[in-house]
């Protein structure tokens, strides 16, 4: 038994998230911790709300509400959600919690210990109508390059310039609008990246299975002369740094980020006895960890966060494999948030059940580059994988077992040559896709999943015991008993990416395991079992998406 710990990137608690969200890292790595723990290993499953910094103080700001009232409720938001999703973590935490507050602070004083925290004074924007200094994107004028009068201290949106707060012409707070800005001074903590070159390089280098464009980025991240980074913040809103005349200020979100994977581990532990955090995160050389994230993630998790945790001097685990996702784009453009582009968790559950959105997105992962979702890709995908092929296969059998033999699997007969040959064939298959899944190839495991269903299709379609019950009926039991123990089969072989499906079908073939165990062994004994055990009527899987249903998709979310 493996020990696999899996997190999946944390998501930014301001805001529902959107389909890209979900396949870029949370969707993943929940179908392969339900593969894992199939297959029987020891999973860990750890996701929390990134709830620091400017996104969820501007979001609070938004909504008129105090930033700790908000947190509450949009994590509350998100953890339904994903709930409905199937996403089953182990643990959902927050990172604004007590123990990701200890634990941060922690790391930062072991780095200074090691001398790798220096001072620095920068030139910050300060308002003295809101009493503090504002970051960046809090600072708002007019564009010096296009003149649009809404760009940002950041960004010029309309004409995508790069700017600093004093390029803007006629700068003013977006917090109050107060016009009478200063620049002072303002002390700040940088963490000496620079001195952990080789030591980050040399991790990165005994690491094995990252997808290549990973291993790119984060090289070129390293080899393009690795700064120091300013790991401190004018903000009220996060946590404090433990340090003499740094009152007022807070570590960067993307600095106590990280360090939420392991303190969300320590909350998990803390919510029950028997459990330990250390047995996952410290001197844990056991313990393979897998994390997930979109490519955007990527230099913080193969640089920014190793440096934290290989600059602390202590055994803590580091990533084994770290799994990039490219883009979701939608109908031919970007996902966007601020512009409600693009279809987001919440309506998705409104519209469809979880495992209509889970099949297509895993099926067409962004593993090697974009992809893009269309509605009517959509549509037609999951009509003809869940509703034509997984769910017809599963109703023409129950329904016959029905019609002949009382709703149960019948007695009678043995295996012939076509069984055999299904085991045998079925036996390559599921080696396959066990393969797939262990390296985290999702659009493969998907396709071979689907595979597996139309090996199964075709079987019944050349047995046809519909045929054979008039001139054999000892040969049309056999064919009804394995076809329906290869409909469990294939429930079982899916359960990873449509766990409620797979459930139903499960269950009405009277197997409730929880977790269906992944098959081992010869299949021909295990396809020619149950006789006598009573079978539950189906009705229709999945229902189909119609022309109608797919206009009003496109007309809600835009084309
Ligand atoms: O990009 C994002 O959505 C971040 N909230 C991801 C954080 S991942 C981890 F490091 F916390
Ligand atoms: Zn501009």
């Amino acid at each position: 038994m493996a020990k696999i710990l899996i997190t999946s990137a944390l998501p930014y608690v301001n805001g529902v998230k959107h389909l890209g969200n979900l396949i870029g890292s949370l969707l993943p790595a929940d179908v392969h911790a339900r593969f894992r723990r199939q297959a029987g290993d020891d999973v860990l499953f750890i996701c929390a709300t990134d709830e620091h910094g400017t996104p969820a103080e501007l979001g609070a700001i938004e909504a008129g509400q105090d930033v700790r009232a908000y947190c509450d409720a949009q994590h509350a938001v998100q953890a339904d959600i994903y709930r409905r999703f199937g996403l089953s973590f182990d643990h959902f935490g927050r990172t604004s919690s007590p123990h990701n507050h200890a634990l941060t602070q922690h790391f930062y004083r072991r780095l200074d210990a090691a001398g790798l925290i220096e001072e620095h004074t920068s030139r910050q924007v300060f308002s003295p109508a809101d009493r503090r200094f504002l970051p960046d994107r809090y600072v708002l004028g007019t564009c010096p390059h296009c003149g649009d009068a809404s760009a940002r201290g950041d960004q010029c949106d309309q004409c995508g310039t790069l700017l600093d707060p004093p390029d803007l012409i006629d700068p003013r707070s977006a917090l109050s609008g107060d016009r009478a800005l200063e620049i002072r001074d303002s002390r700040h903590l940088f963490l000496r990246q620079s001195q952990l070159v080789e030591k980050i390089g040399a991790w990165i280098n005994r690491r094995t299975g990252w997808p290549p464009f990973v291993v790119s980025t984060a090289r070129s991240w390293l080899n393009a002369e690795l700064r120091d980074r300013c790991i401190t913040r004018d903000l009220a809103w996060g946590i404090t740094v433990p340090r003499d005349n740094f009152e007022g200020k807070v570590f960067y979100v993307w600095f106590d980020a990280p360090i939420g994977y392991i303190a969300a581990t320590q909350e998990w532990a803390a919510a029950a006895p028997g459990r330990d955090w250390r047995d996952w995160w410290w001197q844990a050389d056991e313990v393979s960890y897998i994390q997930f994230l979109g490519k955007d993630n990527i230099p913080f998790h193969t640089v920014s966060f190793p440096a934290t945790l290989l600059g602390s001097g202590e055994p803590w685990t580091t990533a084994d494999v770290i799994k990039g996702f490219h883009w979701l784009t939608y109908e031919g453009g970007k996902f966007s948030t601020s512009r409600k582009r693009g279809i987001f968790t919440d309506a998705a559950l409104e519209e469809l059940p979880a495992d209509l959105w889970r099949w297509w997105l895993i099926a067409n992962a962004p593993e090697s580059a974009d992809t893009d979702f269309s509605v009517a890709r959509f549509a037609a995908d999951v009509n003809k994988d869940l509703a034509d092929i997984f769910g017809n296969l599963a109703n023409r059998i129950i329904s016959f077992a029905h019609l002949v033999y009382d709703g149960c699997i019948p007695d009678g007969g043995v295996p012939g040559d076509a069984e055999r040959q299904l085991a045998h064939d079925l036996e390559q298959r599921v080696a396959t896709l066990h393969r797939h899944h262990t390296a985290l190839e999702f659009r493969t495991a998907a396709a071979t999943t689907r595979a597996i269903w139309d090996d199964a299709n075709a079987y019944l379609q050349h047995t046809a015991p519909w045929t054979a019950i008039k001139s054999d009926p000892d040969r049309a039991a056999v064919v009804t008993r394995t076809g329906l123990n290869l409909v469990a089969l294939c429930a079982a072989l899916a359960w990873s990416i449509v766990p409620n499906l797979a459930a139903r079908v499960l269950s009405a073939l009277g197997r409730d395991d929880v977790i269906p165990r992944w098959p081992n062994g010869p299949l021909l004994p295990q396809l020619n079992t149950g006789a006598g055990t009573p079978v539950a009527r189906l009705g229709p899987l999945v229902e189909k998406i119609t022309p109608e249903k797919a206009d009003h998709l496109t007309r809600r979310f835009g084309a």
